[in-house]
């Protein structure tokens, strides 16, 4: 596996993930509305297909990672993906990374922790408010878990 930019070549599959796995080209979090052009992104690459991505956006003193999809679960895709990223934040001489995930993602809580992100804040009730801007946001996870509120989890590298 390696990681590399988004190129010509692989934009639009990123598009497509995003439309597939978030539900469009915006992404919702704290509040505030993320166009997918306006982010920084690395792609994980396998014997030259695209199997996971990582976006963030990159603030004054902080930054904070918006979307990471790994399309083949538990074989360190993730884990690279976020490592990637955080080496380029750090580059940048931002120290402290911060990311939403929902209420009812318990697998991406136990995989951030992992990575060494603690839980920080939750927002409740501000997937409920998003849902108005952004009606595609489902009510209810494929665990069956009603999906609420926002978790923040913060990782000072
Ligand atoms: C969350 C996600 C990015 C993790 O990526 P991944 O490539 O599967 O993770 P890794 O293989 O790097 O796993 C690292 C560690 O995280 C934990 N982890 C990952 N998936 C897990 C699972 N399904 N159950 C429990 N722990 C898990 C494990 O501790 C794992 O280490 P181990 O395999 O040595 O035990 C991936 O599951 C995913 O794309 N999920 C759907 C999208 C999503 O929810 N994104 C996060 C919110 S933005």
């Amino acid at each position: 596996m390696h990681i590399e930019r988004v190129t010509k070549k692989t934009e639009e599959w990123v598009v497509q993930l995003w439309d597939r796995e978030w539900g469009g080209s915006t992404m919702i979090s704290r509040g505030t509305a993320y166009r997918l052009d306006q982010l920084k992104a690395r792609i994980a690459i396998i014997d030259g297909n695209p199997v996971g991505l990582v976006t963030w956006h990159m603030k004054e003193s902080e930054a904070e990672i918006i979307s990471l999809n790994a399309l083949i679960e538990r074989q360190g895709i993730g884990t690279a993906l976020l490592q990637a990223a955080e080496e380029n934040i750090l580059a940048a001489r931002k120290q402290k990374v911060v990311l939403v995930t929902s209420n009812d993602n318990l697998l991406a809580l136990a995989f951030y922790q992992k990575c060494g992100y603690r839980l920080t804040e939750v927002l409740v009730g501000s997937i409920d408010a998003a849902r108005e801007k952004k009606p595609g946001i489902p009510a209810i996870a494929d665990n069956g878990i009603g999906i609420h509120d926002e978790l923040v989890l913060v990782k000072h590298l």
